[in-house]
């Protein structure tokens, strides 16, 4: 079934946050975010990631008998498979973390494999879309987005972009200015 159809009506947007910061980069990058999209109309739902308790995988490759529970697991990755259900798509939201996703949000990606066991189709294709926002201390993202512009291939997912913060660690953390490449990025969502 074609969730995502791109420019033909409002989306469900899904935005894992994966920085702890409530004030923070990553946060001001998905309030920006969110103006776009919500302005074209779309419906935007933010998890803060760090508010709930999910373990990492334990690779066991038992998920996949309960589709109301597909991971082995019971914790609040429960939350996250609920939301997945109806999002199209998917916004992934993080500080740059030795180049790479934040341990948090990489904890949720790799707890996603669990909907692929109960069935391929319901992490692979869908018609999903898939977006990247950085915010990082430094000026070094291109790792991470060859990870996700990877990750958008495998998964076939559209890829919507990226958009990012630079230089994080020389600015005041409490007068950050308005992150336009993250609300282009939501504006584009159509
Ligand atoms: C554990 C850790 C690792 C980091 N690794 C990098 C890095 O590899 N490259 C970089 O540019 N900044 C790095 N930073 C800086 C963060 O990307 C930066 O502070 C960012 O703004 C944090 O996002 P936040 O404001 O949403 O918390 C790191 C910070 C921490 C705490």
């Amino acid at each position: 079934m074609l969730l995502y159809s791109g420019g033909e009506g409002l989306a469900n947007i899904l935005v894992l946050n994966g920085s702890a910061r409530p004030r923070g980069f990553t946060a001001a990058m998905i309030s920006a975010f969110c103006k776009g999209a919500e302005e074209g109309g779309n419906n935007v739902s933010v998890i803060n990631l760090s508010s709930l308790k999910i373990h990492s995988c334990i690779g066991c490759l038992k998920g996949g008998k309960d589709s109301l529970h597909p991971c082995a697991i019971r914790d609040d990755m429960d939350i996250i498979f609920g939301e997945m259900k109806t999002a199209e798509v998917i916004v992934f939201a993080t500080p740059l973390f030795f180049w790479s996703y934040s341990g948090t949000l990489k904890n949720v990606i790799d707890r996603l494999w669990a909907l692929a066991e109960c069935d391929r189709s319901m992490l692979i294709g869908k018609g999903r879309a898939g977006a990247l926002l950085v915010a990082a201390g430094g000026s070094h993202p291109e790792l991470l987005y060859e990870h996700f512009d990877y990750m958008m291939t495998r998964l076939a997912w559209k890829n919507l972009g990226h958009a990012e913060i630079l230089h994080t660690d020389e600015q005041d953390i409490n007068n950050i200015p308005f992150c336009e490449s993250a609300y282009r990025l939501g504006k584009s969502i159509k």
